[in-house]
């Protein structure tokens, strides 16, 4: 590698208000956006600004009729428009001549393995092909089409093909148990499933495949189309199971795309939420596709000459909008990395960006504070000096971690954009534009142009800087916003609208209003946890527990941790019969690593004969809470049954405040 040129100051500290900085002149010269006038004037008229950013940054076939329509509690925007996500995020740049460009460049695991460039040219080829084999498999415009695929080229090229002929698809994250997949395609009544033989995970082989035929066992599922990856031999089924590279061969180049509607689904995405079972979020076609284009060009400031890498793998939100359809409908060149950070050692990531020449990366603050912990001698072995522009995402960010990332990694020199969004919004909505700031640790930044967040109290009062409450969106909202959840419309209006009768989006989010018109989110303020910056239901996790034939209840907290943020901590009671015992520990981690996938492993399991309760039944979480941080427990004698909590002091090993 050539020496790092003298680094560009991109970024100057406020010299009044330490840990505030600013976008320097050189950064500002070179940015999208960079005069503040742009929030006052989205404000002016946040439909007419919406409008102009839809025709501005996407083609469609026919323009709308009617910009945004607001039936409480459904949001529509671009009525009657007609466009195609594939189209606007392949054809139209061959169409324009850039076929040649870069439009991912794909890192494998194992070290020794060739990286794969794939153009713009040839994504078009592969993605006309991929979407003609869909359409021979039987797969029609509204077809449900469920994805499992690890972080390989194929799961943009199988977006993009869905996309292409209006199949919504329907990812699960490939690290997602049998069960999981199992609860989301019968949901979604998927007809076809596209998986893998296998990938690469710390250098071993995982049997994804395995758990695909495990997945679909009762389902709508006819066919399975299979990409070779891991060399894995695995068992076809004939008749249902066939090889991707088979299929492609026979397939025909061109595929003309579907004229969709603009309020047409584009996918459906899965996350938890306060109940067992995952919440289908719907995505169409117009108004997503309009935020992903603009929040990744304005919030990334993504140019011709950049090298995007978002490191969320595509199971979550984060991937689809800024690992697929962002970075592409922008024309841009995005990074794509198969595996661990750390394999075949802690400098994976560094030594990646280095090679490669990433300018913008967007990661999770979990990561951040894995790598503080591993220690600054491995970012230190690289030259990270291409970066320009660091990303966060998942959780609120620490001000350690934010010091660190900003000055270990980006040199000090790289502003840091602390998004805040969540699957339902689509796309990134509090942040601090690069060319305008300001950053400051641990506050995510304002709305983005032609959307408003505000923090209101219980009754909806909307709260001024330096004040906690809860975090809303207010009307119009954002194109990107979700159109509902699949098959739970009841649930939909409970969840986000009825707390504030329709007036508001309510998040489930804390925050603080702060200054410079600045936010803070401070976190869930429902039962869903962030592990390691995945979100995981409560309820979801006892359900599971409740399933193993050892046990009739569970409660499960979230107790802080160093690295993943969040670490679900379990209360189990037991069946007659049945004894703690470590091995009953094991059996039910193993128990909820195959229902639910390692991510939702509790960090520890305490048996109890009893759980503390209200005397209406409810179980008093506050006090497991308590018990588990050494916290002091607070009056018990309103409790149906107090004699509990000094059971479980003992078993919890509870030492109370210090
Ligand atoms: C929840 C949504 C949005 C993509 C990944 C997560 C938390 C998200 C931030 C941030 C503080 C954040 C919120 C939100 N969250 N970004 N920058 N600062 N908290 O999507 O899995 O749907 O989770 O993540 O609690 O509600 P998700």
């Amino acid at each position: 590698m050539s020496n790092p040129t003298k680094p560009v100051k991109w970024v100057v500290e406020n010299p009044n208000e330490k840990g505030v900085f600013w976008p320097s002149e050189e950064l500002k010269r070179k940015a999208w956006v960079t005069d503040e006038k742009i929030y006052e004037k989205a404000a002016g008229d946040p439909i007419a600004f919406w409008e102009e950013r839809a025709a501005e940054g996407l083609e469609w076939y026919k323009r709308w009729d009617e910009p945004y329509r607001w039936e409480p509690p459904y949001i529509k925007w671009f009525i009657g428009g007609k466009l195609n996500a594939c189209y606007n995020a392949v054809d139209r740049h061959v169409k324009a001549g850039k076929g040649d460009k870069k439009a991912i460049i794909w890192v494998p695991e194992p070290p020794n393995e060739e990286a794969r460039v794939l153009t713009y040219d040839d994504l078009y080829r592969e993605v006309n092909r991929f979407a003609n084999v869909l359409k021979s498999l039987g797969v029609k415009r509204g077809d449900r089409v469920g994805i499992y695929l690890p972080l390989i080229p194929e799961v943009q090229i199988a977006l993009l093909a869905c996309a292409r002929i209006g199949a919504p698809h329907s990812v699960v994250f490939s690290a997602f148990s049998s069960d999981s997949l199992h609860i989301r395609l019968e949901d979604a009544e998927a007809k076809v499933l596209i998986t893998s033989d296998g990938y690469y995970r710390r250098g071993k082989v995982v049997d994804l495949k395995a758990s695909a035929d495990e997945g679909i066992k009762n389902t709508k599922v006819e066919k399975v189309v299979i990409v070779k990856r891991a060399g894995n031999g695995v068992k076809m089924v004939d008749g249902r199971d066939y090889w991707w590279h088979e299929l492609i061969e026979k397939a025909e180049t061109f595929c003309e795309p579907e004229e969709m509607d603009a309020e047409e689904p584009l996918f459906y995405l899965y996350t938890s939420g306060t109940t067992g079972k995952p919440k289908g979020v719907i995505h169409t076609a117009g108004g997503y596709l309009t935020q992903a284009y603009w929040t990744t060009r304005w919030v990334f400031d993504i140019h011709d000459d950049d090298i995007f890498w978002c490191t969320s793998d595509i199971g979550w939100i984060t991937g689809h909008s800024y690992a697929c359809y962002g970075p592409l409908l922008n024309c841009a060149t995005m990074l794509v990395y198969e595996g661990a950070p750390d394999y075949p050692a802690p400098d994976r990531w560094w030594d990646i960006i280095e090679k490669y020449g990433v300018t913008i990366l967007y990661t999770a603050p979990t990561a951040i504070r894995m790598f503080v912990k591993l220690g600054d001698e491995w970012p230190k072995k690289h030259d990270l000096s291409s970066l320009r522009l660091l990303g966060t995402v998942g959780e609120p960010i620490d001000k350690e971690a934010w010091m660190w990332y900003f000055n270990v990694i980006g040199g000090g020199r790289c502003p840091i954009t602390d998004t805040w969004w969540q699957t339902e919004t689509g796309g990134t909505l509090i942040m601090s534009l690069p060319g305008i700031g300001p950053f400051i640790p641990s506050i995510a930044g304002r709305s983005f142009p032609g959307t408003r967040h505000e923090v209101v109290n219980e009754e909806g009062k909307i709260l001024q800087e330096g004040n906690s409450g809860y975090l809303v969106q207010l009307p119009p909202f954002a194109p990107g916003m979700f159109r509902g959840l699949y098959k739970a419309d009841e649930k939909y209006r409970e969840t986000y609208w009825n707390r504030y009768q329709n007036r508001f989006y309510f998040t489930s989010d804390g925050a603080r209003k702060m200054p410079y018109n600045g936010i803070r989110a401070t976190g869930r303020v429902d039962d869903v946890m962030k592990v390691a910056g995945h979100r995981l239901s409560t309820a979801e996790l006892e359900d599971a527990l409740n399933r193993h034939e050892a046990v009739t209840e569970s409660a499960i907290v979230a107790k802080p941790h160093e690295i993943k943020g969040e670490t679900p901590v379990a209360y189990v009671i037991l069946k007659e019969g049945f004894q703690p015992s470590d091995e009953l520990t094991k059996a039910l981690v193993k128990h909820v690593d195959k229902t639910m996938g390692p991510i939702a492993r509790p960090e520890r399991i305490i048996f109890a004969n009893e759980l503390p309760k209200t005397r209406s039944g409810k179980i008093m979480r506050r006090i497991l809470k308590a018990l588990v941080m050494n916290e002091p427990i607070g009056n018990t004698m309103t409790l149906l049954n107090p004699e509990s909590v000094e059971e479980l002091k003992q078993r919890v090993g509870y030492k109370g405040p210090d």
